[in-house]
């Protein structure tokens, strides 16, 4: 199948209509500039945890996180969920914590926002494979409630590692939790939405997009979620020493 096509056939999949209008992003949404080398654009991650989190490899990360005990989360959980993916993709997705099917697997997003979040990978030529899909937490929180900022502070060290280790061209952050976490602030998410925001010394591009399974909630705003999505791809194109300066 064409290319054209096989992204039309994602796009109904995801429930957006084909005849929707594709704004271009760089007319509404220009990248923000790279900083000037040595600056700080987004969060310098505040360590609460282990400061040897950041010379792990994968396979010491992996372990250190399936047996972390930092924050109370450990006593409810079935299992950590570490991430999945490609150790070396170009696009990260990162979520907000694992919920209740995702705690049962061991694998983030696999629920039924998980299958959206499929649908909107595949609409940017990509899937679970190619991707690196991860979260703010590591583990779910009871219920489902929001993370406490204690909780977040305990598991950011293994994310900015995963991070680090994995170089991504473009960071997705899905929902609010992930979206203000990694950018440091409280600003609502849409006013998150719609720009290239730059993430830690490297300045890798992200992008701010909704939770797929606000989406579910809310389907009128697929279309918006659409928009972040041609963001992203194009941002993902961009040369990538624009975000190593
Ligand atoms: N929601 C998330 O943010 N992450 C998951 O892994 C599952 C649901």
């Amino acid at each position: 199948m064409p290319e054209r096509a096989r992204q039309l056939a994602y796009l109904q999949r995801m429930g957006i209509e084909a005849w929707v209008r594709r704004v271009p992003p760089t007319a509404e949404a220009p990248m923000e500039p790279a900083p000037p080398a040595g600056a700080m654009s987004s969060p310098a991650p505040q360590s609460v945890a282990d400061d040897a989190v950041a010379a792990l490899d994968w396979t010491a990360l992996r372990e250190r996180v399936l047996g972390c005990t930092a924050c109370q989360l450990h006593a409810t959980r079935t299992q950590a969920v570490f991430g999945v993916g490609n150790p070396d993709a170009d696009w990260l997705i990162v979520g907000e914590a694992p919920g209740a099917e995702e705690d049962r697997r061991g694998e983030p997003f696999v629920g039924r926002a998980g299958q959206l979040l499929d649908a909107i990978l595949r609409a940017a030529g990509q899937d679970r494979r190619s991707a690196y899909i991860a979260n703010i937490l590591k583990c779910r929180p009871p219920n489902n409630r929001d993370p406490e900022p204690e909780e977040i502070g305990c598991c950011q060290d293994y994310l900015a590692r995963q991070i680090a280790l994995i170089r991504p061209r473009l960071i997705l952050a899905v929902g609010r939790i992930a979206a203000q976490h990694l950018l440091a602030t409280d600003q609502p998410i849409g006013r998150l939405r719609g720009r290239v925001h730059r993430w830690g010394e490297a300045g890798i591009p992200l992008v701010v997009t909704y939770h797929p399974a606000y989406l579910l909630r809310s389907p009128g705003e697929k279309r918006k979620a659409w928009e972040d999505l041609q963001l992203a791809m194009q941002s993902a194109r961009e040369p990538v020493e624009a975000a190593e300066q």
